[in-house]
């Protein structure tokens, strides 16, 4: 279905859980969670009907997002039965990459064609300070599990933050000439948290800038401006939300696990579907569709995100 602005929508993004066994700085409050009540969360008949009335409106991508999406026990279940709908082409997950030595291979057995796996630093300290405690090991275990369990296509996401990984440019980027893998690199999006000041932001150009051998490559449809190493097995690719936003060719719609449908990721718009049958599912997703904003607004450490959650709760 095509929207207002003659954006045709055919990616779902499906947050399954707002939970996470990280606590990412730039994506949950300090003080964790608020756990919601599980009757108000979507159940799994729900999240399937969801993708159908998606996939009968012309919706053909679905990717898995969370907080973190492999501690959902269903996960597995989820994905095996979103990838066997009717419409459905590519299903696709996003992870912190920590349960991937138990869980890449079940996933792509499941059905899921491609991962992307935050990777947001290479030192175990600085990785155990931005996630709250996490393990740097685990992730890179995860990492090489999803490189062995033959996924068509494994991106890692780093988000750009001043004084913290701009250090660590050319060694991330460097990790597509050792690996075949997408390294990515997104500014950071001030959510409602606001955990980081302004010097925290940095635009994507400072890529550019720290790896002046890149050489550009050709679009893939993706967010992301897509470059190359010399040498490079995969791409490096820049996400620029915040200093040159995409929404002009925006193909979303985002549904949460609580149930709300979210044309744009930085809107407060929502529309509920939990409880209703597909019918009423579809007219909701025409209501959204209808109801995506040209742009997301101005997005600034001083003008945070419109969304009124934090990251986890959306789903990037
Ligand atoms: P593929 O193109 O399928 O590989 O995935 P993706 O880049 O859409 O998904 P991923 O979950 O890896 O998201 C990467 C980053 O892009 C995250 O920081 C997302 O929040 C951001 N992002 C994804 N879609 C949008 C969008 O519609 N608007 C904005 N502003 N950011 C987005
Ligand atoms: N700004 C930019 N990217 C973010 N992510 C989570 N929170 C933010 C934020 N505030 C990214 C994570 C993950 C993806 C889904 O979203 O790195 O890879
Ligand atoms: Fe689309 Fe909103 Fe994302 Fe912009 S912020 S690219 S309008 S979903």
């Amino acid at each position: 279905m095509t929207d207002r602005c003659g954006r045709n929508i055919t990616y779902l993004r499906l947050s399954v859980t707002e939970r996470c066994n990280l606590r990412c700085r730039y994506c949950m409050p300090d003080e964790g969670i608020c756990k919601k009540r599980h009757e108000d969360m979507l159940t799994e008949d729900e999240m399937i009907r969801a993708v159908e009335a998606a996939a009968s409106l012309g919706i053909y991508k679905v990717r898995i997002t969370g907080g973190e999406p492999l501690i959902k026990k269903n996960v597995l279940s989820i994905c095996e039965r979103t990838a066997a709908v009717d419409g459905i082409r590519e299903v696709c997950l996003t992870t912190n990459g920590t349960l991937l030595p138990e869980l890449a291979v079940p996933l792509k057995n499941a059905g899921v064609e491609r991962l992307n796996i935050s990777l947001d630093t290479l030192d175990p300290d600085k990785y155990a300070r931005m996630t709250r405690g996490g393990v740097l090991d685990d992730a890179l275990r995860g990492i090489e599990a999803a490189l062995s369990a033959g996924f068509s296509k494994v991106k890692l996401n780093a988000v750009l933050i001043g004084g913290f990984n701009d250090d660590e440019i050319p060694e991330l980027a460097g990790l597509t000439v050792r690996y075949p893998v997408e390294m990515r690199f997104i500014e950071l999006m001030p959510m409602t948290d606001g955990a980081f000041g302004p010097e925290a932001y940095l635009p994507y150009s400072v890529v550019l800038e720290a790896l002046p051998s890149l050489e550009p490559q050709p679009e893939d449809g993706g967010v992301a401006r897509l470059y190359r190493l010399p040498g490079g097995q995969g791409n490096v690719g820049l996400i620029s939300p915040v200093s040159a936003h995409f929404c002009a060719s925006c193909n979303r719609m985002r549904l949460t696990a609580d149930g709300r449908l979210k044309p744009c990721l930085h809107s407060p718009l929502e529309y509920p579907i939990k409880g209703l049958s597909k019918e009423d599912m579809i007219l909701k997703f025409r209501e959204a569709i209808l109801a995506k904003p040209a742009w997301h607004g101005e997005l600034s450490a001083r003008h945070p995100s419109g969304a009124e959650r934090n990251m986890n709760q959306i789903g990037g």
